[in-house]
């Protein structure tokens, strides 16, 4: 078996955290059974491009025992949990070719890796798998009877393919699912983004103006978390209706180019590209913390920054936090920046938490399930997840919380189904 970790004797460790997640995902952990019974993915070979964590190990393990061949390397050169590599592939034989902070030539190889297996199905979390497919290996893509994506970033970039008439197979978004965008990007961000910025630093959150940059589930709940820590929570927008949301939910809306006097944090989650310059680094009070969450490290131009600081004015002061001493407007000013700009969360924390990614792998493992099923009928096109998928995560999440809620009375149904009562 072909492989590329870091330290396969990372690997008790490892399953020891897999198992610690595992407990916090009834519902993937319900899915599996029923899968381990059915093999929907006999006979197919299931290619994931995702953060390698131990919340993806039992989405891993799930598609394994569905009966599929699976090989998965990493989405992002710094979120490999390079134990749960370990013990992927030594205790599951699942081949995984990660390693945390591999350089950009790597992290690309790894994805070749793993198309050389020849997927039948690919599982992307931020479309680099899909698009390493497309072009570097169009011929390939004949043989791939779909596939499912994992996050915002990568649904715009598959929409994208899609109006240029470049997508050649189906792909589900499952980030679109309401179960997935309403709780991982909302809940799981919100929290695993200040765990991130928390443990890289361990600064006091209270009191301090945070600067969210982007409004949308994962500014929410980035903005909430913060405000409920003690934070004084400025936002930034683009979209008058979410910039409107964010004031009505009783934040400070203004512009990247106020607030960057303001900040002591700033977060970034835009999914954008350029979203502190230059302009903004050189107004910024001195210490000012900058951080990302958005899926590719382009919102913060660190080029710019870079180019400001060179020689000894940058420098590592801890693990994960480099300091740029810059020319500010009348004084020389540090800026930190956090995970290299990179996913804070996953670079300096473990990510989302167990227990909300639950429910995202719960709809990537039926949305494959979904695409097997219906492979006769499927265009080269973006899916939505199918509302029953998305019912049946929330049932059975709800469930597994020993939650029940009321049904609708026969009355009520045809209330609702009716256009002519008063
Ligand atoms: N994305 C965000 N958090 C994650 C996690 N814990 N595992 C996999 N992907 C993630």
């Amino acid at each position: 078996m072909n492989f590329d970790i870091a330290d396969a004797s990372l690997a008790n460790v490892g399953k020891q955290r897999i198992n610690w997640a595992d407990s916090e995902m009834p519902v993937l952990a319900s899915i599996k059974e029923r899968f381990a019974k059915e093999l929907p993915f006999k006979g197919h070979v299931v290619a994931a491009c995702m953060h390698i964590t131990t919340e993806t190990a039992n989405l891993l393990r799930a598609l394994k025992a569905g009966g599929a061949q699976v090989v998965a390397c990493a989405s992002n050169p710094l979120s490999t949990q390079d134990d749960v590599a370990a013990s992927l592939v030594m205790h599951d034989q699942i081949p995984i070719f990660a390693v945390r902070g591999e350089d950009e030539k790597t992290y690309f190889s790894h994805i070749d890796s793993v198309l050389d297996a020849r997927p039948t199905l690919t599982m992307d979390d931020g479309c680099d798998l899909v698009t390493r497919l497309h072009t570097q290996r169009p011929e390939q893509t004949a043989s791939v009877i779909g596939g499912t994506e994992e996050t915002t970033t990568g649904v715009i970039r598959l929409r994208a393919m899609e109006i240029d008439g470049a997508l050649l197979y189906p792909i589900v978004a499952v980030n679109d699912a309401d179960t997935k965008h309403m709780f991982d990007n909302r809940y799981g961000t919100g929290q695993s983004t200040l765990d991130g910025v928390i443990r890289a630093t361990n600064v006091l959150l209270a009191g301090q103006v945070i600067v969210v940059a982007g409004y949308g589930y994962c500014g929410k709940g980035v903005a909430s978390r913060a405000r409920g820590m003690g934070a004084q929570v400025v936002v930034t927008e683009i979209d008058p209706i979410k910039a409107l949301e964010a004031v009505m939910d009783g934040f400070r809306v203004e512009t990247m180019a106020k607030a960057a006097r303001e900040g002591d944090i700033f977060i970034t989650v835009t999914g954008n590209r350029d979203v502190i310059v230059e302009e903004h680094f050189r107004v910024m009070k001195d210490g000012a913390i900058l951080a990302n969450s958005g899926h590719f490290d382009i919102e913060i131009d660190l080029k710019a920054l870079s180019n400001l600081a060179s020689g000894e004015r940058r420098r590592m002061v801890k693990p994960m936090v480099e300091e740029f001493m810059i020319n500010g407007e009348d004084r020389d000013i540090k800026i930190r920046v956090l995970a290299e700009g990179r996913l804070v969360n996953l670079g300096a924390a473990e990510g989302h938490p167990a227990a909300v990614m639950d429910m995202s792998f719960a709809n990537q493992a039926l949305a494959a399930e979904w695409v097997v099923l219906n492979v006769n009928t499927l265009k080269p096109q973006v899916y939505d997840v199918p509302r029953e998928i998305d019912d049946e995560v929330a049932r059975l999440k709800l469930a597994s919380m020993g939650i029940d809620i009321d049904v609708l009375t026969p009355i009520q149904r045809e209330y609702l189904g009716s256009w002519n009562h008063g």
